[in-house]
């Protein structure tokens, strides 16, 4: 698990304006709470979900945040049921049986933001196992016919260390780009 001072995603700050505002937000495998903390900072009600919210106990008390442990890849419920969140959030966190929950969990409006390891990281170290490396273009086919596509990439990166990603920012509606937040 990532060290609760880890840096925000440049990803997910890039395109947190996309998140409608004060929108609800879903931090799914919240971790240490690196998101979470960054959308309460912009006036966001935050629900950090992970098996292990042992990580998000700095944040314990903050106005507007929500905490469910939850482990999200037994047989049982989504946990979430039918809420429906104006921004979700995902990093670095792959259960592939849970992406077509985790799209609909999307409000009218909302927003996805999605970045995780991809195939061809296992040449740079983990995730190796194929089963948390997302495939080519599979957030594309994860959203669509469901949400617009803002940006994706599958690319390899540098930093915050050498690896391939796969991320994905698509909104569930088509609201122009000029009524966002700035
Ligand atoms: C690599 S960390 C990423 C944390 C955070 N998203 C971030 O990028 O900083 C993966 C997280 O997934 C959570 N996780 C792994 N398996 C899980 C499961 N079955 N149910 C819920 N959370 C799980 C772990 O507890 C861990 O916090």
């Amino acid at each position: 698990m990532p060290d609760a001072v880890d840096p925000p995603s440049a990803w997910v700050r890039r395109f947190l304006r996309h998140i409608p505002a004060a929108g609800p937000v879903l931090d799914i495998a919240a971790g240490g709470g690196r998101h979470t903390r960054l959308c309460l900072e912009h006036g966001h009600p935050v629900t950090a979900v992970d098996r292990d919210v042992t990580g998000l106990a700095a944040l314990a008390g903050r106005a507007g945040l929500e905490v469910i442990r939850a482990d999200l890849e037994t047989a049982g419920p989504w946990p979430l049921a039918d809420r429906r969140f104006a921004g979700v959030i995902v990093t670095n966190y792959l259960h592939r049986p849970l992406l077509p929950a985790i799209v609909a969990a999307v409000a009218t409006d909302g927003c996805l933001i999605y970045e995780t390891f991809a195939a061809g990281n296992e040449l740079f170290g983990r995730p190796k196992n194929p089963d948390f490396l997302l495939r080519p273009g599979e957030l594309l086919d994860a959203v669509r016919g469901r949400l617009f596509v803002v940006a994706y990439e599958n690319l390899e990166i540098t930093e915050p260390r050498p690896a391939v990603v796969q991320r994905i920012a698509a909104r569930n509606g088509n609201r122009a780009v000029s009524t966002l937040q700035p």
